[in-house]
């Protein structure tokens, strides 16, 4: 009866659902970090661990995420809750992570949102004074977080299956026309698609291996509550192990195309103007704000086209992603206070907004070199990236695995995971141990030596990482907490209790 209520509400068509996930997973990830990490550690041979990395580890996860959130029909507090009522503080970790980096994510979007619309009149050599300019920032970031607001208000079917049906596909077409235009530069393509591809094993070592891992979580939205929560709105007929495997395979398709669209433009840009590449900015924010723009520029009017739909893209992947992370906080607050969703989501809309205020002046500080406004030596986004991706992530995604292969147990987890229709056949246990003994381990890895890399980077001890360590695992303790003394003795709601209300 749940089931069938449930389902009204959620996610009407396997498609649906996996293009609504895939748009969470497809962001910003894919379209800067995992291009300049592949180039940085060995081309082809990085991409060949990264795949190696979301088959065997990332796939797993998002497996039992889904089946986490599948199996209770509702928010991730309920649903670890339903696993055990010990570990319910897990469900607000997978909360507060996405919630922490929609801060920071809301104020890229909103520079992504002015990028586009300023494609016409030249984006090149303005990021920094933008970033700095204080109202434009947050303007932007308003409207930014205002186009994800509209679609999370009008509901999972209504608004994230409907817009994620059309912004996916669209954000597919504009990728693979930028990107066969940039294939037919000439100049200098082949020496990009060399630096981005050609495999280099000198290159890859043990920190390679890491930076695989945690690109595959960060970019397949794991260990952050969004699949836990998508898949709380699929219902018996969601086959959740081809739409794991169609989910991963776009999130992976999506990113090997933006490293063949940005590297040969760069290098065809570098070869016209006769710099060494080496001399351009090739990582991350600067690669995206301030270097593309030139190279996209420097062709003339088409140019200027093509950074208008690459933009629009980016804007796309963006959004698709913070609609995903508003829906996991507006989706425990509807269920569990009995607010409506417009009024929920128009709250956390408005609290991350306020809270992304600081960290867009904290970035236009930073990028003009005046340092004001750091945390333990970094910029607001940096230490919110810092404390969630390096810290908070690897624990919840490891705990969702703990909880499934541990806490539930082989048996039972199989058992029911064939009841929600992911059946493993012969594989089912190889499944069961790898999710039991080897991505556990493998994801207890990433944390360790994410935090002894923060504590004691290039071996020496740094008091700043250990300031950052320590807020992180604070949260963590404010959050255990928060959930044994507001949570858990009390209902917390399911996925019924929205379509229940008058
Ligand atoms: N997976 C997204 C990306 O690769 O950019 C980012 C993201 C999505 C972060 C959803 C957090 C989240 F909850």
């Amino acid at each position: 009866m749940q089931q069938e209520q449930t389902k009204k509400g959620g996610f009407t068509s396997g498609i649906g659902f996996v293009l609504a996930a895939a748009g969470s997973a497809v962001g910003l990830g894919n379209l800067w970090a995992f291009p300049f990490k592949t180039a940085e550690n060995g081309g082809a041979a990085f991409v060949f661990l990264y795949v190696a990395c979301v088959l065997f580890i990332g796939a797993i996860t998002m497996i039992c995420e889904m089946f986490i959130g599948k199996r209770a029909q509702a928010n991730p507090v309920t649903a670890f809750k339903g696993i055990s009522k010990k570990i319910g503080w897990v469900g607000l970790l997978a909360i507060a992570v996405p919630t922490i980096i929609c801060i920071y994510y809301s104020v890229l979007g909103g520079y992504t949102v002015r990028f586009t619309a300023n494609s016409f009149a030249g984006n090149a050599n303005n990021f920094a004074a933008f970033a700095g300019s204080g109202w434009p920032v947050i303007l932007f970031t308003a409207l930014f977080l205002a186009f994800a607001l509209v679609v999370v208000m009008a509901g999972v079917k209504g608004g994230i299956e409907k817009a994620s049906k059309v912004l996916m596909p669209a954000l597919f077409v504009l990728l693979v026309a930028v990107v066969i235009f940039v294939l037919c530069l000439g100049e200098g393509v082949s020496d990009g698609l060399k630096f981005f591809l050609v495999p280099d094993f000198s290159k890859v070592t043990f920190g390679s291996v890491l930076a695989a891992m945690g690109q595959a979580f960060y970019s397949l939205s794991l260990g952050m509550g969004t699949m836990i929560v998508y898949g709380s709105y699929t219902g018996k007929e969601i086959n959740m192990l081809k739409s794991t495997a169609m989910i991963c395979i776009f999130d992976t398709v999506v990113a090997l195309l933006a490293g063949l669209a940005i590297f040969p433009s760069v290098f065809h840009f570098a070869a016209k103007a006769g710099i060494p590449p080496d001399n351009l900015k090739l990582e991350g924010m600067m690669l995206m704000f301030e270097t593309l723009p030139k190279v996209f520029e420097s062709i003339g009017f088409i140019g200027n086209i093509i950074e208008f739909l690459f933009f629009a893209m980016v804007v796309i992947a963006a959004v698709t992603s913070v609609i995903s992370i508003m829906e996991v906080s507006s989706q425990f607050i509807i269920q569990k206070y009995g607010i409506s969703r417009k009024k929920a989501t128009a709250c956390i809309a408005a609290i991350l907004f306020v809270l992304s205020i600081p960290v867009g002046y904290s970035i236009g500080f930073k990028l003009n070199g005046t340092g004001k406004m750091t945390v333990f030596g970094l910029d607001w986004l940096s230490f919110l990236d810092t404390v969630t991706n390096t810290v908070l992530m690897p624990v919840c995604a490891l705990l969702a695995c703990v909880a499934v292969g541990w806490i539930m147990g082989p048996k039972r987890a199989l058992a029911e995971m064939e009841e929600h229709g992911v059946r493993f056949h012969r594989f089912g246990k190889v499944v069961a141990f790898m999710l039991r003994f080897v991505v556990p381990v493998l994801i207890a890895v990433i944390e360790v030596f994410g935090v002894i890399d923060l504590v004691f980077p290039m071996g020496s001890f740094n008091l700043n990482g250990l300031g950052i360590v320590l807020v992180a695992y604070g949260i963590l303790g404010i959050l255990i907490g928060a959930y044994f003394l507001f949570y858990h003795k009390t209902e917390t709601g399911t996925n019924a209790d929205e379509l229940l209300k008058p």
